[in-house]
């Protein structure tokens, strides 16, 4: 599949490699400087399954548009999507973005209670089918999701229903156990569970090396 991923660096390389990686996905890096050293090198290392460009370049190229951009800056890299598309109609933009910011206590969600981040990409991404996941763990899982032989798991949320198993699929191919967290107004769920993530890891003394998975009877 063509994948456009918007920002290569933590979540976006990390993300690009894998999918060319484990499922031979051809990747088109979105970034706002294609020729700088860190990204030609990512794409040397992709051999012919990566190339990079603007992030309209990269959302024209392909069927899935990954937004991986820090949450500042992704309403400026839609904007730069739709200014050269017109809009995303047909797009299946899948959002990564945790809303976070500084708050007394250290990191916090700037949004939550009654919007998410999720929602106000798809308020932007107009046309686009928008899918909350790959925000609830560490780019470092999701190159290896699997911890002894046991699949983390990665939600995914969003209305449109008649994508949503190729989103699922794609989740899947990187080795996470793929699950439909409901409609799109359920990123205010996922980004809080990020939430809960970061915090462990960073402040708690989990350290980034473990993830959620879910245990059935
Ligand atoms: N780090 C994690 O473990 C993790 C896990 C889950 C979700 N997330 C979320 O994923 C997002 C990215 O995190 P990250 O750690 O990968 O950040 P990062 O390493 O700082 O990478 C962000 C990338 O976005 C690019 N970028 C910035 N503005 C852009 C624009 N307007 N258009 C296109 N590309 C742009 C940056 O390019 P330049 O370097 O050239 O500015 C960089 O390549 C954040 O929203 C974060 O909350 C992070």
């Amino acid at each position: 599949m063509k994948l456009a991923i918007i920002g290569a660096g933590n979540v976006g390389g990390t993300l690009g490699t894998a999918w060319a990686h484990k499922a031979g996905h051809e990747i088109f890096f979105g970034v706002t400087d294609p020729k700088s050293d860190k990204t030609q090198a990512l794409v040397r290392t992709l051999g012919g399954k990566a190339q990079a460009g603007t992030a309209a370049e990269a959302a024209r190229f392909a069927e899935m548009i990954v937004l991986t951009t820090p949450w500042q800056a992704a309403e400026a890299a839609i904007r730069a999507m739709r200014d050269s598309l017109g809009d995303l109609t047909g797009k299946i933009l899948l959002d990564a973005t945790n809303p976070l910011a500084m708050g007394p206590d250290g990191l916090q969600l700037a949004i939550g209670h009654s919007i998410s981040a999720g929602e106000k990409v798809q308020g932007w991404a107009k046309g686009a089918s928008v899918f909350k996941t790959l925000n609830t763990t560490g780019f470092a899982n999701m190159a290896s999701p699997i911890f002894d032989g046991v699949k983390s798991v990665m939600f995914v949320a969003g209305d449109d229903t008649a994508n949503k198993p190729k989103v699922l699929k794609l989740v899947g191919d990187l080795g996470f156990e793929a699950i439909d967290a409901g409609p799109l107004r359920n990123a205010r769920l996922l980004e809080a569970h990020a939430m809960l993530w970061i915090d462990l890891a960073l402040s708690r003394g989990q350290g980034r090396d473990w993830a959620f998975a879910i245990l059935r009877r």
